[in-house]
């Protein structure tokens, strides 16, 4: 028998409730022992710092999870921080590292292949993703990474995206992933978007193995 229209809802939202439970039990763990666990985000920063943003700068940094840029960024002096994330827990755990500073920064659990609140937001100089859009393996759910992209980054501003390359085993992975090459993220972004840097690079994780990454900066034009 065919599956009805409100099967098939009802299936996917079973699924996003599933990877949510799944993404909020990762973060109960000492965030030291993930495998994308960085003790200074080097990579992100370089790029950042290539920005030239003022302090007031509004930076989304979007599936920050429990990241220590949230806390290099403050300590930088930047003081219109957004973490985002699907998980509250993940997020919790910057909020405990931050104490009493983490009213600086403002928190969104919003899902990035569903939004709500994402799309509540004003317009941005600066777009962060470490990690996070090569878990989207669907079209749609990239698309839709791309549209709050579109909607969200003014004139001028700037978008980092940090993902697996094509040397990352794939295989090997807890979820399924999708990899990259940096004129794959050119071509989701338009030519409204121009490459200003890209690089790849070998991240260890505290287990020292390594994943293959390419970093890239885009510039709203
Ligand atoms: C590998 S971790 C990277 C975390 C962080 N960016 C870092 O570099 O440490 C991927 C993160 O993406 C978040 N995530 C996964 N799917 C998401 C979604 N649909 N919307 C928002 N965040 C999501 C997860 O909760 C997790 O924190």
């Amino acid at each position: 028998m065919a599956k009805q229209d409100s099967d098939i809802s009802s299936e996917n939202k079973d699924q996003k409730e599933a990877l949510k439970d799944y993404w909020n039990d990762t973060y109960k763990k000492d965030i030291s022992k993930l495998n994308w666990y960085e003790e200074k985000p080097r990579p992100s920063l370089k790029l950042i710092k290539m920005c030239n943003l003022k302090k007031d700068a509004a930076i989304l940094n979007v599936g920050a999870g429990a990241t220590i840029l949230i806390d290099e960024l403050l300590k930088l002096g930047y003081n219109n921080v957004i973490a985002n994330d699907l998980s509250a827990n993940a997020l919790s755990k910057i909020q405990e590292r931050l104490g009493e500073n983490n009213d600086k920064v403002t928190w969104l659990v919003d899902d990035l292949t569903d939004p709500k609140e994402l799309l509540t937001l004003g317009e941005i100089d600066l777009w962060v993703d470490r990690a996070v859009l090569h878990f989207f393996t669907e079209k749609k759910e990239q698309d839709t990474y791309f549209q709050i992209i579109k909607k969200l980054v003014k004139k001028e501003g700037f978008v980092i995206i940090a993902v697996f390359n094509f040397k990352t085993d794939d295989e090997s992975e807890a979820l399924p992933v999708y990899r990259f090459e940096q004129n794959m993220l050119q071509f989701k972004l338009g030519p409204e978007f121009k490459l200003i840097e890209d690089f790849n690079y070998t991240f260890k994780g505290p287990y020292g193995d390594t994943r293959e990454y390419v970093y890239t900066l885009f510039q709203r034009i």
